[in-house]
C-alpha cells in the first residue's frame, strides 16, 4: 500500500445508487484512491445498508480503487469470505460485534487481506492494547454507527489523539481512520488530531460537483 496519507476515503452510503458507477468515477477523478463501503445489517445497527454485490459494483467501476469495507454487522466471521470474493482490499469489524476479536482479525488476514477494528464512540481504546500488534487499521467511530449525516462527536479530537499515543508509545503500526460527520469546516482538525485517513460520506457525495467536493475536502488537509 503506497498513498499519500492522510487521505479522504469517500463512503459510497451517501452516493446515488442509481448512478454508482459514475459517483464513484467522479471521486475518483476528483482524487480518490480509497472506496469506503459501509455494511449495515439491522441488528448490529438500526439500518440496512447494502452487501458483497454492492461491494463488486463499486470494485467493477473503480478497479484501481482501494477497496474498503467496514462492516456494521453481527457474526462478521461469517461473511468475510463474500466480501473477500467481491473484492475487497480491507475488511474491518466492531469491536462490540464480534466476540472472539482475535479470531475475526486472523479470519480476514488468512486471505491476503488488511484487517481493521473498529470502535464505537462509548468504547475505551484501552480495550484495543492487546490487538494493536495484529491489526493495520483502528477505526474510530466519529458517530454512533447506523446513518450517514450525523453530526461529528466532539471528543473524537481526544481519541484520536490518545490513540495516536498509544501507536507511538506501543511502536504499532496500524493506521488511523475516522468515520462520521467529516466536513469541509473540520477535516483538517480532524487530520490534525491523529487521523490518516478520513471518511466522508455526505461531504463527498452530497455535492453538486462530487470530484471538486473531494478535491477540496482533500486540499484542506494539507493547508
Ligand atoms: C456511519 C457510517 C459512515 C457514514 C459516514 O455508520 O459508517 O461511514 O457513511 O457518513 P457521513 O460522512 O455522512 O457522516
Ligand atoms: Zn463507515
Amino acid at each position: 500500500m503506497n498513498f499519500q496519507l492522510p487521505l479522504i476515503a469517500p463512503s459510497i452510503l451517501a452516493a446515488d445508487f442509481s448512478e454508482l458507477g459514475s459517483n464513484i468515477q467522479d471521486a475518483i477523478e476528483g482524487g480518490a484512491s480509497w472506496i469506503h463501503c459501509d455494511i449495515m445489517d439491522g441488528h448490529f445497527v438500526p439500518n440496512i445498508s447494502f452487501g458483497p454485490n454492492i461491494v463488486k459494483a463499486a470494485k467493477k467501476s473503480a478497479p484501481e480503487a482501494f477497496i474498503d469495507v467496514h462492516l456494521m454487522i453481527e457474526n462478521p466471521d461469517q461473511f468475510v469470505e463474500s466480501f473477500v470474493q467481491a473484492g475487497a482490499d480491507l475488511i474491518s469489524v466492531h469491536y462490540e460485534a464480534t466476540h472472539h476479536l482475535h479470531r475475526s482479525i486472523q479470519n480476514i488476514k488468512k486471505y491476503g487481506l488488511m484487517a481493521g477494528v473498529v470502535v464505537n464512540p462509548a468504547t475505551s481504546l484501552h480495550n484495543l492494547e492487546p490487538i494493536l500488534e495484529d491489526v493495520d487499521l483502528v477505526l474510530i467511530m466519529s458517530v454512533n454507527p447506523g446513518f450517514g449525516g450525523q453530526s461529528f462527536i466532539e471528543n473524537s479530537y481526544q481519541r484520536l489523539t490518545e490513540l495516536a499515543k498509544m501507536r507511538d508509545e506501543g511502536d504499532h503500526g496500524f493506521l488511523i481512520q475516522v468515520d462520521g460527520g467529516v466536513n469541509l469546516k473540520n477535516a483538517k482538525k480532524v487530520a490534525d488530531a491523529g487521523a490518516d485517513i478520513l471518511v466522508a460520506g455526505s461531504g463527498v457525495f452530497s455535492a453538486q460537483d462530487i470530484g471538486t467536493r473531494y478535491q477540496e475536502l482533500q486540499e484542506k488537509l494539507g493547508e
